[in-house]
């Protein structure tokens, strides 16, 4: 379906022509005065240099051409020349009627569907998932569902970090607990346990043990990367454990990112890498890009037009091995063979910038990807505390998501239990959900780039630009509808009426946006302009609302020409909350 821009710009187009002017004077804009009318045309003071008229002149004439127009309701010509709009009320509805219709409410799909892979999450195994994860996988599971809304394949990988140094430091640590546990008996050939010698929370536990250990003790630290070059070398006892590692991480990350509404189609890591790196260093030295610096293996990647420093890309270290940067090129190259995407797109951190671009840039620069493969890095800012500092516990520590998620989900529960007579579990339940549009929209409302403050009370509260107001509204409707049912009315059979008031109107208005805010979402990579809009469209229903008393009304026909655009209005609210990642429960 055509953006409802379009449609009024080309109404306008035909007009200047028919004027006697360029038609791509006829472009049309929101207003800038909402008091004032709906949109504007300012084409006819763009037209006067042109056309050596006075701007008023050329708008007076377009106007005339306006007067039977069977989009504009009012037309006006105002000093110095702009062109100020209203829309007629039967021209909304019949395009909310078509969005109605159409399964996603009137978005375009794309001509060519792209493949896309979204990188995000990338938590490290047998470490604690933290708040820094939290971003990456809250903004990496609302683009997945954005790009695939607008049409496009799209496919999630986690990129677990499950093949550095931390492996090594586990299973140095484990050694040094329990000597005599199988795995470290070179002579045994026999099978190795099912079950894994740990749990997940000694497993958390013994990460920061081993961590600190080896940052004090030269020696330890020897033994740990020692023990990382035999995994990785596949010596048969440390795989087996390694193993273990994997399948009691990964079952603890998969309940916690279930809690987060976050799903991943694909569950690779960079150990799945490994073998594919010697050939992918060969081809680099054979095609003359990677060579040999200070001992380390280094591919070029600085260009001339650089205003800062870009240094080389190291593709092994002096002693070999290979880091996170080999790891990150040789799953470039798997992903173009296995699943040969037209693009990628990368979630963390935004100190991560300098790195990804030397990355993508020594990607094209050996042939790893297509020319017009597309590269994409999303840096995003810093989740900082009320004192505007990194997010941390009360007593300072790096917090916790388990703890972050449990706190909020508490104090949603007082909130919901304070308001409402609701049994404990179903508040506990509403809690859960409701907490988790306080988190993600916390997060998505701000642009990804820009660091932001956790605030517990503002992103719990039910007023405001918050998740939980977001959602109140969402119930709001649906409690109307439910009341309206009992009533023995069928929203299903309802139709949609023109607008018989102003914030009637405004919120038609409102809805009619949907299909040009989704595709800037998607073209721009940008949840935060899905939460401004259901903030607007929310906003618009709350004002309806208080003015219009819909269940009492008597004229039935009215009445259900409401019931028709509350439908609407949750049906595009839920879409729009599930396009970030959470959902909005029955009541609360
Ligand atoms: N595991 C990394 C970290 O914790 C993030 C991985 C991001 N993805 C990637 N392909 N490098 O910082």
């Amino acid at each position: 379906m055509q953006k409802i821009l379009d449609l009024i710009s080309e109404e306008m187009k035909k007009a200047f022509e028919a004027a006697g002017y360029n038609a791509d004077l006829g472009k049309v804009t929101l207003s800038n005065r909402p008091d004032l009318c709906e949109y504007q045309c300012n084409g006819a003071m763009a037209g006067a240099k042109q056309y050596h008229k006075a701007p008023i002149m050329i708008a007076n004439e377009v106007a005339e051409k306006l007067q039977n127009s069977e989009v504009f309701a009012e037309v006006s010509a105002v000093a110095p020349g702009f062109l100020n709009l209203k829309v007629k009320e039967q021209f909304v509805k019949e395009y909310l009627q078509a969005m109605r219709d159409d399964v996603k409410f009137g978005l375009q799909m794309p001509e060519k569907t792209k493949k896309i892979m979204v990188d995000y999450g990338g938590p490290n195994v047998a470490k604690p998932l933290h708040v820094g994860h939290l971003r990456s996988a809250i903004i990496g599971e609302s683009i997945k569902r954005i790009c695939r809304y607008a049409g496009h394949e799209v496919i999630g990988d986690i990129h677990l970090g499950d093949w550095g140094l931390q492996m090594g430091l586990i299973i140095t640590e484990l050694q040094k607990r329990q000597p005599d546990l199988v795995y470290f008996d070179e002579n045994f050939a026999g099978e190795y346990p099912k079950e894994a010698p740990f749990t997940i929370s000694e497993l958390e536990e013994i990460y920061p043990t081993a961590s600190a250990k080896s940052k004090e003790d030269a020696q330890y630290k020897a033994e740990a990367m020692e023990a990382t070059y035999k995994l990785q070398s596949g010596v048969r006892g440390y795989r087996a454990l390694w193993d273990h590692i994997i399948s009691v991480s990964v079952s603890d990350l998969k309940k916690n990112y279930e809690n987060l509404n976050v799903d991943f189609d694909l569950w690779k890591g960079e150990s799945d890498v490994h073998d594919i790196i010697p050939g992918m260093v060969e081809a680099m030295k054979k095609g003359g890009y990677a060579y040999e610096s200070d001992g380390a293996l280094v591919v070029d990647v600085k260009e001339e037009t650089d205003t800062k420093e870009v240094p080389p890309c190291m593709i092994l270290k002096s002693d070999g091995a290979s880091l996170y940067n080999t790891t990150d090129l040789a799953t470039i190259m798997d992903r173009m063979e296995n699943y040969n995407p037209d693009k990628l797109i990368y979630l963390t951190d935004k100190r991560q910038e300098l790195y990804f671009e030397q990355v993508f840039r020594c990607a094209r620069k050996t042939g790893l990807v297509k020319p017009e493969t597309e590269l994409v890095h999303i840096g995003f800012g810093t989740m900082n505390g009320k004192d505007g500092k990194p997010f941390k516990t009360r007593d300072g520590g790096v917090m916790r998501l388990e703890m972050l998620l449990k706190e909020i989900n508490e104090e949603m529960y007082r909130k919901i239990m304070e308001n409402k007579s609701m049994s404990e579990d179903e508040a506990k339940e509403t809690a859960k959900v409701v907490a988790l549009s306080a988190v993600k929209y916390g997060d998505l409302s701000n642009q990804a780039s820009k660091d932001y403050i956790f605030d517990i009370d503002r992103f719990t509260s039910f007023e405001g630009d918050t998740g939980p107001y977001i959602l109140y509204t969402i119930v709001r409707i649906k409690s109307i509808l439910n009341k309206y049912k009992e009533q023995g009315g069928d929203a299903k059979q309802t139709v949609l009426q023109d607008a018989v008031n102003a914030s009637e109107k405004s919120l038609m208005l409102e809805i009619s946006k949907f299909n040009a805010m989704l595709e800037t979402a998607y073209e721009e990579i940008a949840p935060h302009r899905i939460c401004a809009y259901i903030y607007d469209l929310a906003n618009a229903f709350n004002r309806f609302y208080h003015e219009t008393k819909i269940l009492t009304e008597e004229d039935k026909e009215k009445q259900a020409g409401w019931i028709a655009l509350l439908a609407l209005t949750r049906d595009i609210l839920e879409t729009c909350i599930d396009l970030l990642g959470f959902s909005a429960p029955e009541r609360m």
